[in-house]
């Protein structure tokens, strides 16, 4: 390893007190987090300590003014019960496309890794076995300057800290096609992992559960004519046998990274998939004629959620029942039995942690 991570281990485990069969999301953590704060220009004093809540200033900017981004990653338990990682290297990447966007300073990836290895290694026991249940991975990073005024902040504090989970979304969701609030625009932060983006969806995303849907389809931010994504995951649609989710180079939509696995395995398995702007005009054209066979949201907390209805205006799109919801079955059912070691891993995806974070 070529980081020195200084290492206190809890005495106190909380493993024995969870029940691996039910399992909530996001709710339960375990037992160690790493921890590393950027002052002077680099990143010092990396660490893995026990996981307890911390002090935290009242003018710290990263409450402020939102200079604030995470990722959501996931760990599993392969056939022989060794821990692997689902991509890393991409969420490390991706961690610094948003840093830059939000003017905060890059995590080294080495560091990124190394410490991912050592922290998941070290809390191996905390990997739900079962199938379609993962050790969620939560690296974040806020500013952390001592100041009320409006600056780029000279000092970040960056976490990871994990939990077992078992499904985000346990049924198939209902979604509200939005016309009148937006989560981003060309030229802003749609792209990046930023903590508002997430807390500007509230609003609307109450409102549309206070109509009886589960969450907002985003359209684009200009014309309300363009499919964005769900904010808690990409969207894919099945029309007349091709898959299509929509394109992300306006820099409007998060590039998933289970987005993007999706696009590489599901030629593989006989779909064609096409990465392009889909108007909802071209979805409600599909309902009518009777091809709208599927639609699913895809993400890392989701992996694969099922739609089982759009509202768009005035119009109730009721899609295909679970027999028919084919495509997202068998990209779930892949990228779990993948996570699970089951089948071959042709794209080098899966992560063994190394056998020297393993020990102890
Ligand atoms: C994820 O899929 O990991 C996310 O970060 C989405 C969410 C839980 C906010």
């Amino acid at each position: 390893m070529k980081y020195d991570i200084k290492v206190t281990r809890t005495n106190n485990s909380r493993v024995s007190d969870v029940d691996f069969d039910n399992i909530p999301f996001g709710r339960l953590f375990s037992d160690h987090m790493f921890v590393s704060e950027y002052v002077g220009g680099q990143w010092i004093n990396p660490r893995i300590e026990p996981f307890a809540p911390f002090l935290i200033h009242p003018g710290s900017m990263g409450l402020h003014y939102g200079q604030s981004i995470f990722e959501g990653m996931k760990a599993s338990l392969s056939q022989d019960g060794d821990p692997m990682l689902f991509r890393p290297e991409m969420h490390g990447r991706r961690l610094n496309v948003s840093a830059a966007r939000m003017c905060m300073p890059a995590f080294p990836e080495d560091l990124f890794l190394e410490a991912l290895h050592m922290l998941v290694g070290m809390d191996r026991t905390w990997i739900p076995p079962k199938e379609g249940s993962a050790l969620y991975i939560r690296p974040f990073m806020f500013a952390n300057d001592e100041f009320i005024g409006v600056k780029t902040s000279q000092t970040y504090k960056f976490i990871i800290i994990t939990g077992p989970v078992g499904p985000y979304y346990p049924r198939p969701v209902s979604l509200l096609a939005e016309t009148k609030y937006i989560r981003a625009a060309r030229g802003g932060v749609g792209d990046a992992k930023a903590a508002g983006n997430y807390g500007g969806a509230m609003l609307p995303a109450k409102l549309a559960q206070d109509k009886g849907y589960d969450q907002v389809l985003w359209l684009d931010g200009r014309e309300f004519k363009y499919v964005q994504e769900v904010g808690t995951m990409n969207i894919f649609f099945v029309i007349d046998g091709k898959v299509i989710t929509p394109s992300t180079d306006e820099g409007t939509i998060l590039k998933g990274i289970t987005r993007d696995s999706f696009i590489k395995l599901l030629p593989e398995l006989g779909y064609k998939v096409e990465e392009r702007p889909l108007s909802i005009e071209e979805v409600v054209d599909a309902y009518h004629s009777g091809v709208l066979q599927e639609c699913f949201g895809a993400g890392t907390a989701a992996v694969v959620a099922h739609v089982d209805k759009i509202a768009y205006k005035d119009l109730i799109m009721e899609l295909p029942p679970m027999e028919a919801r084919k495509v997202g079955e068998m990209a779930k059912s892949y990228i779990n039995a993948l996570r699970a070691g089951k089948i071959e891993d042709k794209w080098g995806w899966i992560v063994p942690v190394k056998t020297e974070a393993l020990v102890g």
